[in-house]
C-alpha cells in the first residue's frame, strides 16, 4: 500500500452488474485500484454498511440560472453564484456536470449569448483555479429559431470549448408546446402578458420559425460536427423529428414527449434522456409522456436532474421501486454509466479497477437517499 492509497471499507458497492456486500475499495492516484469482497481489518474509512456508487453524471441542469438570477431582475455576483451552485451539485452526488448555458436571444432577453459567455469564462477560471468540487463541462442550449443563434455559437466557440449542443425549438405548436393552449397558460403565468400582447408574441414566434428553423438547424449541426461536439435533440415528438435526429448524427434525445419518439430514438442508438423530477413526481409537469412508462417499456436510458439537482439520485433509487424487473445496478447506470457512454467519457461512470475514483457514499433513510460523502478523483469534495 503506497502512501497515496485511500481505502473505503464495509460498503455495499454497486458494480455495473451486481451489488457487492461488505466490499472494500482502494484508491490510488485518483483512480480505483482494487475492489474486494468481504470485511477487512486493514485501516480505512468505515462506511458502516452504506451504499457506494459511482459519482453521478448530469447532462442538462437548469440550476445555474436560479443562482445567477435568484429573483427577476436580481443579478447575483456570478462567481459567488457559481460556487454556491457547484456546492449544491456536488452535495447532490454529481461529480461531472454539463452546465446548461443558453444561446439565441429572444425578444424578452436580448443579451443571452453575451451573458452565457461571461458565465462560461467565470466557470472556466474557477475550475482552472481548483475552486470547484465537481468537474464542469459546457452544454450549449441553442434555440434554433432565434435570429442570433448561429453567430452566438460561432462567437462562443471562438473563445471557449463546448461539450454538448442541444437543438431546441420552443415555437408555439411545436414539440414540448404542441398544445398551444397549454403554452398560453405557461406564458401567462411566466410573463404576465395580456391577451393582445400574447397573440402578437405567438405570431412573431411563428414568423421566426418560418424564417430560421431549417437553415439554422442545418448550420448548428454543421458547426457541431466540425468542432467534434456531441449533439442532442430536444423534445422530439414525432417519427419525423427522430428521423431528422438520425440524419443529423444526434447522440442524445433530451426529453422526448411521446413514447413513439422515445422508442424510435432508443432503437436507432440515440440515448433517451428523461427528467428525473418526472419520475420522482410521478409524471411530466408539461403533460408529456411519463419517465416510468418509458422505463417500463425499456426505452429510457438516462435521467437528468433538470431543475432539481438532488432528483438525480432520488430517481435512481426510486426506479427499482416503481418499475418491476429493474435492479439497483441498472437503475444507477441511468445516472452514471449511460450518460458517460452517451458523451464518450470512458474513464468514469462505473466502479471498476482503473476508472476515476468519482464516488458517492449513500445512506438510506427509509426511501430517501442521504449523501454522506463524495469523492472526485479520490479527493473528498462533499
Ligand atoms: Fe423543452
Amino acid at each position: 500500500m503506497t502512501s497515496a492509497t485511500l481505502r473505503l471499507k464495509n460498503a455495499r458497492i454497486v458494480l455495473p452488474d451486481r451489488v457487492l456486500e461488505h466490499g472494500t475499495l482502494s484508491i490510488e492516484n485518483g483512480r480505483i485500484a482494487d475492489i474486494d469482497e468481504g470485511s477487512t481489518s486493514a485501516a480505512g474509512i468505515d462506511l458502516a454498511g452504506d451504499i457506494l456508487i459511482p459519482g453521478l453524471i448530469e447532462l442538462h441542469t437548469d440550476h445555474l440560472e436560479p443562482h445567477v438570477t435568484p429573483r427577476p431582475k436580481v443579478d447575483w455576483n456570478p462567481l459567488s453564484a457559481v460556487l454556491a451552485y457547484d456546492a449544491q451539485i456536488a452535495a447532490s452526488g454529481i461529480t461531472t456536470v454539463y452546465d446548461s448555458l443558453r444561446l439565441g436571444a429572444d425578444e424578452r432577453k436580448s443579451v443571452i449569448g453575451a451573458v452565457s459567455l461571461d458565465l462560461a469564462h467565470i466557470i472556466d477560471d474557477a475550475q482552472k483555479s481548483g475552486w470547484l468540487r465537481s468537474e464542469h463541462r459546457t452544454h450549449l442550449r441553442c434555440e434554433i429559431c432565434s435570429p442570433d443563434v448561429v453567430t452566438e455559437l460561432e462567437n462562443f466557440l471562438s473563445h471557449l470549448p463546448a461539450h454538448l449542443i442541444s437543438l431546441m425549438d420552443h415555437t408555439p405548436g411545436q414539440r414540448q408546446f404542441r398544445d398551444v393552449e397549454k403554452l398560453m397558460i405557461y406564458y401567462r403565468g411566466k410573463g404576465g402578458m395580456g391577451e393582445d400582447e400574447l397573440a402578437g408574441f405567438m405570431k412573431r414566434r411563428h414568423d421566426l420559425f418560418e424564417r430560421f428553423a431549417v437553415t439554422h438547424r442545418r448550420a448548428l449541426v454543421d458547426i457541431g460536427h466540425r468542432h467534434g461536439i456531441r449533439l442532442a435533440s430536444h423534445d422530439d415528438t414525432t417519427l419525423e423529428h427522430v428521423e431528422e435526429s438520425i440524419r443529423d448524427g444526434v447522440s442524445l434525445a433530451e426529453f422526448p414527449t411521446t413514447g413513439e419518439a422515445a422508442a424510435a430514438s432508443h432503437a436507432a442508438g440515440i440515448a433517451v434522456m428523461m427528467g428525473a423530477p418526472n419520475l420522482v413526481r410521478g409524471g411530466s409537469h408539461s403533460g408529456n409522456v411519463s419517465a416510468a412508462e418509458l422505463a417500463q417499456s425499456g426505452t429510457l436510458d438516462i435521467f437528468s436532474s433538470d431543475y432539481v439537482p438532488v432528483s438525480l439520485l432520488q430517481a435512481a433509487f426510486e426506479l427499482p421501486r416503481c418499475v418491476e424487473g429493474i435492479g439497483l445496478p441498472e437503475a444507477i447506470s441511468t445516472v452514471t454509466a449511460a450518460p458517460a457512454v452517451a458523451m464518450g467519457l470512458d474513464d468514469r461512470g462505473r466502479i471498476e479497477s482503473g476508472t476515476r475514483a468519482d464516488l458517492v457514499q449513500v445512506h438510506m433513510a427509509g426511501s430517501v437517499p442521504v449523501v454522506r460523502q463524495v469523492w472526485r478523483e479520490g479527493r473528498r469534495v462533499a
